[in-house]
């Protein structure tokens, strides 16, 4: 049986470190579910459709990344709902320091009393620790170069986007 590994996110929008925690866990589990998900604690400024997008065209333009990788929207409820679906028992989480540890660890310990959905940690090139999609938004917004943060197709849309 293949072992599935789902990686979440909001991916608003899909960052340099997000490519490198789908990599390297590709290199590792048989399949991979990059899943766009709400995040309840945060507003949102790409709909999820463009989100998917990107990060689809994004993986197309990186040849390091297999093709055991696919990108999937969720919308209908918990985050387990979709790995139950799919029959997948594993998150991946990008965590860049102990402040993620923090934040990631309650959302471990309920998909885990949920679902019986484990999680874990993947820890990105530290080239990328300071990069987040809410820094990115912000640098984008008042007119900064993202283009060292994001994937080349990420920079193109901002750029096409940019308030004139
Ligand atoms: O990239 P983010 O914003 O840190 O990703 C957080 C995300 C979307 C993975 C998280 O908000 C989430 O799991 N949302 C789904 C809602 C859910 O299932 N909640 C209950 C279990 S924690």
């Amino acid at each position: 049986m293949s072992k599935i590994a789902v990686v979440p996110g909001s991916f608003d929008p899909v960052t340099l470190g997000h490519l490198d925690v789908i990599r390297r866990t590709a290199k590792i589990f048989d399949e991979v579910h990059v899943l766009v998900v709400h995040n309840p604690g945060k507003d949102a400024m790409l709909p999820i459709s463009e989100r998917v997008g990107l990060i689809q065209k994004s993986i197309a333009e990186d040849s390091e990344i297999p093709s055991n990788v696919l990108v999937a929207s969720w919308s209908m409820g918990l985050l387990v709902d979709y790995c139950t679906e799919v029959g997948a028992n594993v998150l991946v989480k990008g965590i860049r320091s102990q402040i993620d540890v923090a934040y990631e660890t309650p959302m471990v310990l309920m998909n885990r009393s949920l679902a019986n959905v484990e999680t874990v940690f993947m820890l990105p090139d530290p080239a990328h620790a300071h990069v987040s999609s809410t820094l990115v938004r912000q640098v984008a917004s008042l007119g900064g170069d993202v283009t060292p943060y994001v994937p080349k197709a990420v920079a193109r849309f901002l750029d096409k986007t940019r308030p004139v």
